[in-house]
């Protein structure tokens, strides 16, 4: 019987570092980096190009249901196209993206379809999947659960250094309480604050609990 491929979960809010600490942790054990909130900016993308409203939910399902998704790879890194469309991190990161993506990641529909994908992308080969419900809704079943905090003001300031446009304080409130799969910390994820951590400091932290449970 062959091994089922190993999953890491991190979870957390906008600009906690989880992005940095999943594709090091990723690049170290071999395995693949997904950004799951890449899938639902290229979603919000889309939906933008075509002209929708974000807050027109039967327009957005109509959308949906006629939108193929293909996730592939390189170089360890998980990459996404939308209809056929390549995405790029500007078109990813763009301001208009940033103020769509959380009412359209509140859709319970939208959250199913990329959910699957999600899932079939990991029955294939090993990850280390970040995003806001990765332990808790997608792989519930992994030992491998981690929760990368950071204080609101350190996180504002990581994306003012980046010159990202980003109203991390609304897109957490929605995040947080919308009703399908919130953002919550899985029972049993391993926190990690990383207000006062270096991001060597935090992948240390995950790689040896990472180990801890590989040689247990
Ligand atoms: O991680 P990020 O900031 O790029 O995510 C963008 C948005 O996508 C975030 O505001 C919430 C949503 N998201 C989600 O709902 N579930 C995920 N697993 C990942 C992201």
């Amino acid at each position: 019987m062959s091994e089922s491929p190993l999953i890491i979960a991190i979870d957390g809010p906008a600009a906690s570092g989880k992005s940095t600490v999943a594709k090091r942790v990723a690049a170290a054990l071999g395995i693949v980096f997904v950004n799951s909130g890449a899938m639902y900016r290229a979603f919000t993308w889309w939906v933008l190009q075509n002209g929708i409203d974000p807050h027109d939910t039967d327009a957005v399902l109509d959308l949906l249901a006629r939108t193929e998704f293909t996730c592939g790879e390189e170089d360890g890194i998980g990459t996404i196209a939308v209809g056929g469309v390549p995405m790029t991190r500007d078109e990813l990161a763009a301001t208009n993206v940033n103020a769509a993506v959380s009412p359209i990641a509140a859709i319970p529909e939208v959250r199913e379809r990329l959910v699957a994908e999600q899932r079939r992308y990991a029955s294939a080969r090993g990850v280390a999947m970040e995003g806001r419900d990765i332990g808790s809704v997608v792989f519930p079943e992994t030992p491998y659960k981690f929760y990368i905090d950071a204080s609101p003001e350190v996180r504002e300031a990581r994306r003012r250094a980046e010159g990202i446009d980003d109203s991390i304080a609304k897109r957490d409130r929605i995040d947080s309480s919308r009703k399908a799969s919130p953002l919550v910390i899985p029972d049993d994820a391993v926190v990690v604050d990383s207000s006062d951590l270096s991001a060597d400091e935090v992948v240390e932290t995950v790689l040896a609990a990472i180990r801890g449970r590989l040689g247990e």
